[in-house]
């Protein structure tokens, strides 16, 4: 299988496929411009670094690999819904995309040096069981001083179907307590650590200061992450993307997640690209839905 995907598309010395951790199959990206890795197990983007200076992706050395388990870290894929869904005990929390097998369609390098992958994933059986749509999903990743992402989501269905989807991108920081997020001024968020209470953003720049799950409504701007301790800026532009989710867990969830080192929230936030709750997408037959980020230094 890795030597076949190898053959069909791998690029002497700019794109490896090989056996990544928990045997996964992962691809390996290096070019002048950046490195990257990128895991068909979740279509996941495990590493992001352009070329001169630190990562950008956070990445749990507690993470899991192994099928059936998100990885924690990198960027996620939340798709077809968000969060527990109700908590119903059988559908995987954030969706199903992130645990599912995705396809490369394509792979290629333009004469600008950035590399371009295309995955898919189709409904199967066992996902219809679970969310009884069919639908199709592209997801574009190209690595080139910036990270750009694209998923695509295509309604093959007679009828109109509704899904949530999410970047879940985690983003390397030096001290979490000294970051500010620009970019959420003026709008309202959905408090998940207080009782799910929608409160206002104000003025100022966010800011974590203790555990924090908010779900932004109506944010169509690109967030740029200040980061003083390590005196660098994140910007993450987005398109077709109406809510925003920030989210560090601190420390008493720290301890609880079995895949998240117990001090690792000091080091990470995640700033993610979504359609979700009130702005979740309602897509007709034949429809497509295009969500977009791309994530560079600021
Ligand atoms: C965030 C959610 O996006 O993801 C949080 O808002 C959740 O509520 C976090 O805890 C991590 O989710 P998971 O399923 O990857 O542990």
């Amino acid at each position: 299988m890795i030597e076949h995907l190898q053959d069909r598309f791998g690029i002497p010395n700019v794109v490896t496929f090989d056996a990544g951790q928990g045997g996964l199959t992962r691809v390996r990206i290096t070019t002048p411009l950046a490195s990257a890795e990128v895991y068909l197990h979740g279509a996941h983007v495990t590493q992001f670094q352009p070329s001169g200076h630190e990562p950008m992706l956070w990445l749990s050395a507690k993470s899991m690999y192994q099928t059936g388990k998100a990885i924690r870290g990198g960027v996620p894929i939340c798709f077809p819904w968000f969060g527990p869904r109700g908590g119903d005990g059988v559908s995987p929390a954030h969706g199903f995309a992130r645990i599912s097998e995705w396809q490369v369609e394509a792979v290629g390098q333009g004469i600008d040096g950035v590399v371009e992958l295309i995955l898919s994933l189709g409904s199967n059986e066992h996902m219809r069981n679970i969310w009884p749509h069919a639908f199709s999903a592209k997801y574009r990743v190209r690595i080139g001083s910036s990270l750009e992402l694209s998923l695509s989501v295509t309604n093959e269905d007679p009828v109109a179907f509704i899904f949530e989807e999410a970047l879940h991108t985690y983003l390397v920081v030096g001290d979490v307590r000294q970051v500010s997020v620009s970019g959420l001024e003026g709008t309202m968020y959905i408090d998940k650590t207080d009782g799910l209470k929608h409160k206002p953003q104000g003025n100022e720049r966010m800011t974590i200061l203790g555990e924090t799950d908010r779900v932004y409504f109506d944010t169509r701007a690109a967030c740029v992450l200040d980061d003083g301790a390590m005196d660098r800026r994140i910007a993450i532009a987005k398109h077709g993307s109406d809510s925003t989710v920030v989210w560090n867990p601190w420390i008493a969830k720290s301890k609880a997640m079995a895949d998240f080192g117990d001090d690792e929230w000091m080091g990470m936030i995640c700033i993610e690209t979504c359609n979700v709750g009130a702005n979740q997408i309602t897509l007709q037959p034949g429809a497509t839905h295009e969500l977009g980020a791309v994530i560079g230094l600021g």
